[in-house]
C-alpha cells in the first residue's frame, strides 16, 4: 500500500475553479432517469445554468496535449440514479472533467433499476466506448454485458462501489469504506466517551443496499469499532439487531428507513427505554431514521444520528442539530483520480502505484492491490480518504474547500 500526501493545503486552484465552474450537466445528457428527475438536487440545476457560460473557458484552458491525445475518443459513465443525491454530483464531475480534456461523453442514469442499468451499458458499448465508468447498482448483476465489453477491448472502471463476478473490471476508483464505517463507530465511541463512561447506553444501526459491495465495509467498519462495547455490555441493542442482514436498507431507501425505525421506536422504546445512538451508514438512511425520531420517539435527549455524504438535507439537519455527523467523501476528487486512471487506460497504460506519485493531486489517495476482491481476484485500486464533518467544522471542511457555499439562510449548498 502507498500513500501520498501533497503539501498544497486544501485544494489547488485548478481544482476549486474546476469545481466552481460548475459540473451540473447530468441533467443534459442523461436519457434514462425520467422518474427520478425530481430529485435532482436544486443546486444541480442552478450549476447547469451557471456552467454553460463556465466550461467553454474550462475547455479552452485546457492544452493542447490533453485534447491531442483524446483523439475523439469516448466515455460511457453509467450511473445508478439520480434519487439518491451524491450520484448527481458524481456524474456531473466526471462528465465534466472527462469533457474538459477533449472527450466525447455519454452519461446514464438508470432510476435504480438493475435492468435498464445493464441495457444503458449494452448501449454505451454498442455506441462504441473507448472506456466504462460505472457504478453499480447491484454489484452482482453486470457479469454478462462486462463480458461483451471485454470481448469489445473495453476497459472499465468500477467507480465507488465494487463489480463483483467479472474479470472484466481494470480498476476500482473508491473510498476507503472500512474507514468510512469505522471513523462513524469511533465518533460514537469518542461522543459517549466509552473509554471512561459507566453506561450502559442504548445503540441502534441501520445500514446499506445489501446488492451494494460497500454496504457491508461501512457497517463492519462501525461495527468492529463498537464491538468491545457491545461485547461488555456498555453498549446495548434494544433491537437484538446486530447482524448486517436484520439492519440492510434496500436501495438505500429513505422511506424503508423510517419505517423500519419506527418499527424498532414502537417494539424496544415506547416503554421510555431512552435510545442514545442510531448509528446509519449513509445520509440517505440518516434522514428516514430522522424523521422516525421526530415523529416516533417519547424520549427527550438528543439522539447521536451519524451518516455519510454530506447530503443538503443533512448538513441543514446537522446545522439545526437534529443529526450529529456524516463523513463525508470528496467525490469531486474521485472523479479526478478516476479521469487519470481512465485517461492511462485510454492511452493503452497499465497504471499503478507511481500514477499517485506523478499526479500532481493535493489529497491523499493509496493503491491498494490487496483489499478488494471480486470473486475473480484482487482489483486494484484507488482509494481516497474520507473525513468527519460535525456542527463544528462545516465551514472549514466544507465551505472553505469551495465544496459548499453557505448562503443567507445558514445553511450549506453544494457549489455543483
Ligand atoms: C456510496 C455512498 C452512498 C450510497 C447510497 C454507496 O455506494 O459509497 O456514498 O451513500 O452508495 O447512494
Amino acid at each position: 500500500m502507498f500513500k501520498k500526501k501533497f503539501l498544497a493545503g486544501v485544494l489547488g486552484t485548478a481544482m476549486v475553479a474546476s469545481m466552481l465552474t460548475g459540473c451540473g450537466a447530468a441533467s443534459d445528457t442523461a436519457s434514462n432517469d425520467t422518474a427520478d428527475t425530481e430529485a435532482t438536487t436544486a443546486a444541480a440545476t442552478e450549476a447547469t445554468e451557471e456552467e454553460a457560460d463556465a466550461s467553454a473557458s474550462d475547455t479552452a484552458d485546457d492544452s493542447a496535449d490533453d485534447t491531442a491525445s483524446a483523439g475523439g475518443k469516448k466515455v460511457g459513465i453509467a450511473m445508478p440514479t439520480k434519487s439518491l443525491e451524491r450520484w448527481n454530483r458524481d456524474g456531473s464531475y466526471l462528465e465534466e472533467q472527462f469533457k474538459n480534456k477533449g472527450y466525447e461523453v455519454s452519461l446514464t442514469y438508470s432510476d435504480n433499476k438493475i435492468d435498464q442499468q445493464v441495457k444503458d451499458i449494452e448501449s454505451l458499448i454498442a455506441d462504441d466506448v473507448d472506456l466504462l465508468v460505472i457504478a453499480a447498482i447491484d454489484g452482482e448483476s453486470l457479469t454478462q454485458v462486462l463480458s461483451d465489453a471485454k470481448e469489445e477491448g473495453i476497459p472499465v472502471i468500477s467507480y465507488d462501489r465494487l463489480i463483483m463476478n467479472t474479470d472484466a473490471v481494470s480498476y476500482y476508483v473508491s473510498f476507503d469504506n472500512y474507514t468510512v464505517g469505522k471513523l462513524q463507530g469511533e465518533f460514537v465511541r469518542d461522543q459517549l466517551d466509552l473509554d471512561n463512561a459507566e453506561g450502559p447506553f442504548n445503540i441502534e444501526f441501520t445500514a446499506g443496499d445489501p446488492a451494494d459491495n460497500n454496504a457491508g465495509f461501512f457497517f463492519n467498519g462501525a461495527y468492529d469499532a463498537l464491538k468491545s462495547y457491545i461485547d461488555e455490555g456498555k453498549l446495548v441493542v434494544p433491537s437484538g439487531q446486530t447482524e448486517f442482514d436484520q439492519v440492510a436498507t434496500k436501495a438505500w431507501d429513505t422511506a424503508t428507513a423510517m419505517t423500519r425505525f419506527q418499527n424498532i421506536l414502537g417494539s424496544n422504546y415506547s416503554d421510555g427505554t431512552q435510545l442514545d445512538v442510531a448509528l446509519c451508514s449513509n445520509d440517505s438512511t440518516a434522514l428516514g431514521v430522522t424523521q422516525a425520531i421526530e415523529s416516533d420517539y417519547a424520549g427527550t435527549n438528543s439522539v447521536i444520528i451519524t451518516g455519510q455524504d454530506g447530503d443538503e438535507a443533512n448538513l441543514a439537519n446537522i446545522v439545526d442539530g437534529k443529526q450529529t455527523m456524516t463523513v463525508y467523501k470528496a467525490v469531486a476528487n474521485e472523479a479526478v483520480v478516476t479521469l487519470d486512471v481512465g485517461i492511462a487506460l485510454l492511452n493503452g497504460e497499465t497504471p499503478d502505484a507511481a500514477l499517485i506519485d506523478g499526479s500532481g493531486w493535493d489529497f491523499e489517495c493509496a493503491y491498494d492491490t490487496t483489499s478488494y476482491d471480486n470473486g475473480t481476484g484482487i482489483i486494484p485500486s484507488y482509494l481516497l480518504v474520507p473525513t468527519v464533518v460535525t456542527k463544528d467544522n462545516i465551514q472549514k471542511e466544507l465551505v472553505d474547500t469551495g465544496y459548499y457555499t453557505m448562503d443567507d439562510d445558514g445553511y450549506p449548498h453544494p457549489t455543483n
